[in-house]
């Protein structure tokens, strides 16, 4: 049950990552100011990311087994959150005026390959 939901919470975490990607391109190539949009999308991933990880460690002490690989998804995912936090930290202190999309679609792009490695890395499909 909690593997379950925890696998599925990862095509919300996918979801929001492609959503951030193409928002924060579109504000660049249109120039428009930072807006709400940007940070409600970019709050949103990394909190469907927490979500995923807090079910992973509730799945993880209440089932059996541990493996060798399940520690190299663990570093992935928990290296995920950090440059999700990090971000979204960093950009949060700046005033409204100084924000940008930048920050926002090199960290989905980063926390994208990081969970797709951590996903590999347990021998499971990025999707299905
Ligand atoms: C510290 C964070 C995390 C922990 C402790 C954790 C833990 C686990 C554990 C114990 C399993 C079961 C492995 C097995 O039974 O073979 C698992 C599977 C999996 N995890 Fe995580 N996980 C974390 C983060 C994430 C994140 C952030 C994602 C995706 C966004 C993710 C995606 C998956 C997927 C797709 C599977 C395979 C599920 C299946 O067998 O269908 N995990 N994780």
């Amino acid at each position: 049950m909690l593997l379950e939901a925890h696998s599925g919470s990862r095509y919300l975490v996918l979801l929001l990552a492609v959503l951030v990607i193409g928002y924060a391109v579109f504000g660049m190539a249109t120039k428009r100011p930072y807006d709400k949009t940007m940070r409600i999308l970019a709050t949103s991933f990394t909190g469907a990311l927490d979500l995923t990880v807090l079910i992973g460690l509730a799945h993880l002490l209440t089932s059996r087994g541990f493996y060798p690989q399940l520690a190299g998804h663990i570093v992935m995912m928990v290296l995920a959150v950090a440059v999700a936090h990090m971000v979204s930290v960093v950009v949060r202190r700046r005033p409204l005026e100084q924000r940008t999309y930048a920050p926002h679609l090199v960290s989905a792009l980063v926390v994208l390959a990081l969970v797709s490695f951590g996903i590999l890395s347990i021998g499971k499909p990025i999707v299905g």
